[in-house]
């Protein structure tokens, strides 16, 4: 996004004239930085390593027009569930181009995971044999938890390490591998997804580092061979303005050194090398533009907006941090300001101090930035506030890609027994 004579523009569509054509709050996404973003990535690892594959995890945003930029662009999808498996299905994704990494399946999610054919990933050893009951797949991972967990938004967002849900714990790797092998399997990969939002480079040759000696033993000891390596996502991206940008050539290049020295070591035939980021695609790719509605001079000024909870959660949930810009006011005094949606609940109050235009007035846009990951894919209905609508910018087109609920989104399924009426 950039300021182009005092607009607020994203692409080249000011923010204003989305708000004139579909209302606020929208979430608009730049086509063009997220194509920037993939190729950014994908050419930081495959410079090091060309048989390298990247996994796109459609969970931080599954709006279909923005999944087939990425799966346009050459990648796989990593889904959660079975529902995500079937997202990936509607772009034309099966097979091996889908990786399933849910956890706690149910027999359910088991049974339809084996239907898709895509690429099993599984969260702990318990999970073999309740596959096996139900049919043997032809290739086998099993997600680690290394030991370590980072994420610059909080343990609540650590997907790994002691105190994670995630993974198998490294002392029984061995097992179950052994297991799959025992049962017949004879394709392996293995899976890890050691953090969330990390800005420091050296993480990523260090976990990989201890992955890899997992792999390495059990390739050893079993005699088996693994034909990728999947260590995650997890690629960070800055929020906060003083916030220093993940180096990503390097951590790419120094992740890449481990790996192949691992391979070295243990002798194993060398793997693709898989990555599944989120966030680092489409995070800073996205906004949501929204409106200034009333502004409170009380126990604190407060500006009364429209980006609700429900609309963008992380800041309530995590206490996350999201930069705000105010449309044609950016190069005025400044001053400092509360900021909050309109829910009826107090974690509504998202931005407790904050400098913002001293001018700051009802009617005002403001434009809230990184929103493109875990932004709409976890908003939802609350207070009667609506899911907003989404929009795609490519150069100086705009084209809505997801409508705006309506009342009608409120009632749908809804029954009201007859003795009720
Ligand atoms: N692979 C797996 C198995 C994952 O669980 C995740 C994210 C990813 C890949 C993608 O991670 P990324 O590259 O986006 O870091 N809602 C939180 C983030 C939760 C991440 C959950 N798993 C947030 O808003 O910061």
């Amino acid at each position: 996004m950039e300021s182009i004579d005092n607009a607020l523009h994203i692409g080249r569509v000011p923010v204003r004239a989305i708000a004139r054509a579909y209302g606020t709050p929208t979430y608009v996404y730049d086509e063009q930085r997220i194509r920037a973003n993939y190729a950014r990535v994908v050419a930081a690892f495959r410079a090091h390593y060309p048989d390298f594959r990247l996994y796109y995890a459609i969970k931080a945003n599954d709006n279909l027009a923005i999944a087939a930029i990425v799966t346009g662009e050459g990648a796989g999808i990593d889904a959660a569930s079975v529902n995500e498996i079937l997202l990936a299905k509607e772009l034309g994704l099966d097979g091996e181009r889908v990786i399933f990494s849910g956890n706690y399946l149910s027999d359910e999610d088991i049974v339809l995971g084996l239907e898709s054919g895509v690429t099993f990933n599984l969260d702990d050893p318990s999970l073999l044999p309740r596959v096996l009951r139900f049919g043997k797949p032809d290739l086998i991972s099993f997600r680690v938890n290394p030991g370590y967990g980072r994420s610059n938004v909080g343990d609540f967002v650590t997907n790994a390490g002691p105190n994670a849900k995630f993974g198998v714990h490294p002392d029984q790797v061995l097992d179950a591998y052994r297991a799959a092998r025992d049962a017949g399997i004879r394709r392996f990969g293995v899976h890890m997804m050691p953090g969330s939002c990390v800005t420091d480079a050296a993480y990523f040759p260090f976990v990989t580092g201890l992955l890899m000696d997992i792999v390495g033993k059990v390739g050893v000891t079993l005699g088996i061979g693994f034909e990728f390596v999947d260590i995650g996502g997890g690629l960070g991206i800055p929020y906060r303005p003083d916030e220093m940008p993940l180096d990503l050539e390097r951590a790419a290049q120094a992740a890449v050194e481990v790996f192949r020295a691992k391979i070295a070591q243990y002798r194993l035939a060398p793997p693709r090398l898989v990555l599944e980021p989120g966030r680092a695609i489409v995070g800073d790719a996205g906004w949501i533009v929204g409106t200034v509605h009333s502004i409170k001079r009380g126990y604190a000024t407060i500006v009364g907006t429209d980006v609700s909870f429900n609309v963008l959660v992380r800041p309530a949930l995590y206490g996350a941090y999201h930069g705000i810009r105010v449309d044609g006011k950016e190069n005025g005094p400044r001053a400092r300001f509360g900021l909050c949606g309109q829910l009826c609940e107090n974690t509504d109050y998202w931005v407790r101090d904050r400098e913002l235009p001293a001018d700051i007035a009802e009617g005002d846009i403001i434009v809230v930035e990184n929103a493109g990951a875990y932004g709409y894919a976890m908003s939802f209905r609350y207070n009667g506030r609506l899911r907003p609508a989404e929009v795609l910018v490519n150069g100086a087109t705009h084209e809505l890609i997801r409508a705006r609920e309506g009342f009608e989104d409120m009632t749908r399924g809804v029954r009201i027994p007859a003795r009720l009426r």
